[in-house]
């Protein structure tokens, strides 16, 4: 069996939550891959929302297991907050969530860290979550990093100490900033007890062995792949590798063990944080968007940047990732649009040109954009694709002439109910 992999082909916030928990049903296992408490997923069903940092998707979904992956950082302090809040809410997943010995612990020296480091680049700052995840994958990749599975040996503590004092010494490297280090030592050593108490695997081992066993799992990304620390628009992206790459290297399953790759972007784009953004709309119609698709964060509840959707930008991900399928979320929140527009290519230096160029952040890019019908109303009562208007049909399959890859789902609403299934081809 195969390991299906669902990520975000933008810059986050494509909607993957609400999709993997509509999948959820056809696997055996969710497991998240990479990235940390700066993803939020929401999930809506029966009136009731959540969301998701650490916790995979497929949680609510009775009898599925849940695999938070090594490539994952964990904040224990959000992790427990995450427990208890759905377990306040009926939600028995316990003996159903597994955490890998090898995920890395974020410290609140971590966090105190990140929020040094933004301070300090004052304009030049990323826009950074400020959940410490880029001074956990540095102290991971420069190998002084904790790991989930060190909260259970004896010297715990004084790793603890050394790195701790490492970050206290890096700290005066940056202005002071406000921190009550004290209080945030205190929550996480007492978050140590629940994370302690959760069932810690060798998830490689544990996903292999249920791949020989013909169970499906189903891989789910964080973040979306412009955030990528290797393909996204550097330095304004994540730490961690978000394309389709990092499921092998976040969960410890070889390349060939890949299947379905379902891409999910939404029918225009968003970004949180600084860095480019070729098809943003600083205008009316952007905010638009904003409204009607209530663009703020679902983690920091920061107003998302919002713009056109952009086609070279998608293929780009489509090519890094090898999206086999797409599932195009949010196409609802043009109901209203006369018109939308799509970026087709890219006018710079007085070229046009169709791939994203290195110098991207620094350099004014200006996107050609394509007229599209819009639809001019409500899609609530279709639950079929053939009963969407025309226009909205004429979009869908606009998009997937110019990509090259079929759009098997389109999602219409944020409630679990809400998905219109075309052509699906999981192995589900
Ligand atoms: P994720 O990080 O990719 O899981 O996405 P987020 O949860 O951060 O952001 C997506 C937002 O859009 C959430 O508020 C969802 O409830 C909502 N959403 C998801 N799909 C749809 C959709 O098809 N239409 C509308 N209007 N909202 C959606
Ligand atoms: P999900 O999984 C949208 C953005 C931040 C910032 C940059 C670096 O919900 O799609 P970091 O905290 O990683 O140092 O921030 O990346 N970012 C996200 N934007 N959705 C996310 O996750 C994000 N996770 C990080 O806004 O610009
Ligand atoms: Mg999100």
């Amino acid at each position: 069996m195969a390991v299906d992999v669902l990520l975000g082909l933008q810059w986050g916030d494509e909607g993957k939550g609400k999709i993997v928990d509509s999948l959820a049903n056809n696997y055996h296992m969710v497991a998240r891959f990479q990235g940390g408490p700066n993803a939020g997923h929401t999930l809506k069903f029966d009136g009731k929302k959540f969301v998701l940092h650490t916790i995979p998707s497929g949680v609510f979904r009775e009898g599925l297991l849940n695999l938070i992956g090594n490539g994952v950082v964990i904040d224990p302090v959000i992790l427990q907050k995450e427990v208890r809040n759905l377990e306040q809410m009926g939600i028995e997943f316990r003996d159903r969530l597994l955490v890998s010995r090898k995920a890395h612990l974020i410290l609140p020296t971590h966090r105190y860290l990140d929020a040094a480091s933004e301070a300090s680049k004052g304009t030049d700052k990323i826009g950074s979550t400020l959940k410490g995840i880029g001074p956990t994958y540095m102290d991971k990749t420069g190998r002084n990093g904790l790991r989930v599975g060190d909260v259970t040996l004896p010297d715990f503590e004084e790793k603890y100490r050394n790195l701790r004092s490492k970050h206290m010494r890096l700290l005066r490297l940056y202005p002071d900033i406000e921190f009550d280090l004290e209080r945030e030592e205190d929550a996480w050593m007492e978050s140590l007890e629940l994370l302690r108490s959760l069932q810690h695997v060798d998830g490689e081992y544990y996903i292999n062995e249920m791949l020989k066993a013909g169970k499906k799992i189903l891989a789910e990304g964080a973040q979306g792949s412009m955030l990528d620390i290797d393909f996204g628009t550097y330095p304004f992206v994540t730490s961690s590798n978000t394309i389709t790459a990092g499921a092998c290297i976040g969960l410890g399953i070889a390349p060939r063990q890949i299947g379905e790759v379902i891409g999910v972007t939404k029918a225009y784009c968003t970004r949180v944080g600084s860095g480019p953004f070729p098809t943003e709309l600083d205008d009316e119609t952007g905010e638009t968007l904003r409204r009607e698709g209530a663009e703020f964060g679902a983690t920091t509840g920061r107003p998302r940047r919002c713009g056109w959707l952009d086609l070279p930008q998608l293929r780009y991900s489509i090519m890094l990732n090898g999206v086999t399928q797409l599932a195009l979320t949010k196409i609802d929140v043009l109901n209203q649009f006369e018109t939308i527009k799509t970026a087709t290519a890219y006018s710079y230096d007085g070229k046009i040109t169709d791939q994203l160029p290195f110098d991207l952040c620094d350099i004014q890019i200006e996107p050609v954009l394509e007229d599209h019908q819009g639809w001019n109303q409500s899609l609530d009562s279709a639950t079929d694709y053939e009963e969407l208007p025309a226009a909205a049909r004429q979009y869908v399959e606009a998009l997937e002439r110019y990509l090259h890859v079929p759009i098997t789902m389109v999602s219409t609403g944020p409630e679990r109910k809400k998905l219109i299934l075309k052509g699906m081809n999981t192995q589900g």
